[in-house]
């Protein structure tokens, strides 16, 4: 018997099984696509390599503005764009399998089932191929699937291969000529910056009035000045009505019906807790309920339990926070419990990145958030032009940073940018809230000149 079995091995199975196995838990980990999950394989991973390819050819493009000329003119191979991006996943899932290797992780490359459990003695029941195992503790990382609403047309013109999701997206042998992205949220802006960047004549329709939802407000709209600037055309408060085989209907605020032509058509509009196809229903488990009163995760405590004593939950299963860094800590918070230390997962300072060109990243409150909560805040804010290393960078780039703090005592809430690199730059505003220093505080950090990352103190100076 095993003392921990994890089904799933993205970065909240992964993560969490290196880390029991090193401290002397004898552990198992299922999984029945390849080790990375989503975020190495279909995530995270490939579309940061796209985007890489797209940056570089921006840079390719606009080099005159820094004074350096491709004789040539530039170009992009999307056939070695795409071969790059397949070597850097191998060599990455190549990692984890060391990862697990070298940690003691027992790896079964099987779906997994739950059989049962015993209900004096707690031992769970699993399946995968042939095999039966017992585990005494059980830690659920099945993760999420890219959300498919009832939009007539839809099912049909997923099979058809017109319209795709972020898996199917990634594989696509050949440049579109036209992409309609239907949800302007992360995977969206993603896909639609990348292909904007190569050429592709990009459509955004949004049923929000605002791209990227839960980011600042002010970042959003400038972000999305600045790639409507470029070319990418976006229907904002418009909801998708049907597809009809190339085409997305849609209704635009005023109760017109629109359409927008594509040779594909990107569904983004969220992620869904996988909850089925594994036998979760035998253990009978709470779930957290949407208003609507339907389960969209499996409920947890802050230590990562669910409803029944040896089961435990991290990543977007629990259909919360569906981030691979958030799936990573809450598997270390999992594993750290039933080794019985103490430990909790806080979501106070999660940073979220949108890997645009211009980057967007944010942790903490928002000035919206901060109202909703009824949080008197104080928002500092600063152009990007205010750092030398910006400026010496980005050459008529525009960004901004905010720091959002509590009006009573000063402490850092939450920090919001908008220029690159701040997806580099979020960590020092996540230990800042975290840790709950004030604004005084983080100002008095010495940060090193000359970086984009001196924007932090500037705006609090300024
Ligand atoms: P999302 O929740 O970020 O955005 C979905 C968007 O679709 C929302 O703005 C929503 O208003 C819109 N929408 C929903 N139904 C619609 C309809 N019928 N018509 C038009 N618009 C509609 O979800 P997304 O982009 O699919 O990403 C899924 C998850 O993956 C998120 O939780 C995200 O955080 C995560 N992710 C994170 C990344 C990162 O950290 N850089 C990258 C990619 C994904």
């Amino acid at each position: 018997m095993y003392q921990l079995a994890i089904i799933g091995g993205g970065p909240g199975g992964y993560v969490a099984a290196a880390k029991a196995a090193k401290a002397g838990l004898s552990t198992i980990l299922f999984e029945k696509r390849e080790l990375g999950g989503v975020c190495l394989n279909e995530g995270c991973i490939p579309t940061k390599t796209l985007l890489y390819s797209a940056k570089v050819f921006d840079y390719a493009k606009h080099g005159d503005k820094y004074g350096v000329s491709v004789p040539e003119g530039a170009g992009v191979d999307y056939a070695a764009v795409l071969k790059r991006k397949e070597k850097v996943v191998k060599k990455l899932v190549g990692g984890v399998r060391v990862q697990m290797r070298d940690a003691g992780v027992e790896v079964v490359k099987e779906c997994a089932t739950i059989l049962g459990r015993d209900a004096e003695t707690g031992i769970i029941r699993l399946q995968a191929g042939e095999a039966e195992y017992e585990a005494a503790n059980l830690l659920l990382c099945t993760g999420s699937e890219a959300a498919v609403p009832p939009i007539p047309g839809l099912r049909e013109s997923l099979d058809a291969g017109i319209s795709l999701t972020n898996r199917e997206i990634l594989a696509l042998p050949e440049r579109p000529e036209r992409l309609v992205v239907i949800g302007g949220g992360v995977i969206g802006m993603e896909f639609a910056s990348f292909f904007n960047s190569i050429g592709t004549e990009v459509t955004v329709v949004e049923m929000l009035p605002k791209i990227l939802g839960p980011m600042d407000d002010e970042i959003s709209a400038m972000l999305q000045a600045q790639y409507a600037k470029k070319g990418v055309d976006f229907h904002l408060s418009c909801k998708v009505t049907a597809i009809e085989g190339d085409t997305v209907v849609y209704e635009t605020p005023e109760g017109e019906s629109c359409r927008a032509t594509g040779d594909r058509i990107l569904v983004s509009i969220g992620r869904r807790a996988t909850l089925s196809g594994f036998g979760l229903e035998t253990l009978g488990l709470e779930y957290a309920l949407n208003p609507a009163g339907r389960p969209v995760g499996v409920k947890v405590d802050a230590k990562m339990r669910t409803s029944l004593p040896n089961v435990y939950a991290a990543g977007d299963i629990t259909g919360f926070s569906m981030l691979a860094h958030t799936a990573s800590r809450e598997g270390e918070v999992a594993v750290d419990t039933i080794l019985g230390r103490d430990a909790a997962m806080s979501y106070d300072a999660i940073p979220g990145v949108v890997y645009t060109n211009p980057e967007v990243a944010g942790a903490g409150l928002t000035e919206a958030e901060a109202a909703k909560k009824g949080i008197e805040v104080t928002v500092h804010k600063l152009p990007m032009a205010f750092s030398g290393r910006f400026v010496a960078e980005n050459e008529r780039g525009e960004g901004l940073c905010k720091v959002i703090a509590a009006k009573k005592d000063g402490r850092v809430l939450g920090v919001h940018m908008l220029g690159n690199p701040c997806s580099e730059i979020i960590q020092s505003a996540c230990i800042a809230i975290s840790r709950r220093m004030t604004v005084t505080e983080l100002a008095e950090v010495v940060f090193p000149h000359p970086t984009v990352s001196e924007i932090l103190k500037e705006t609090l100076q300024h």
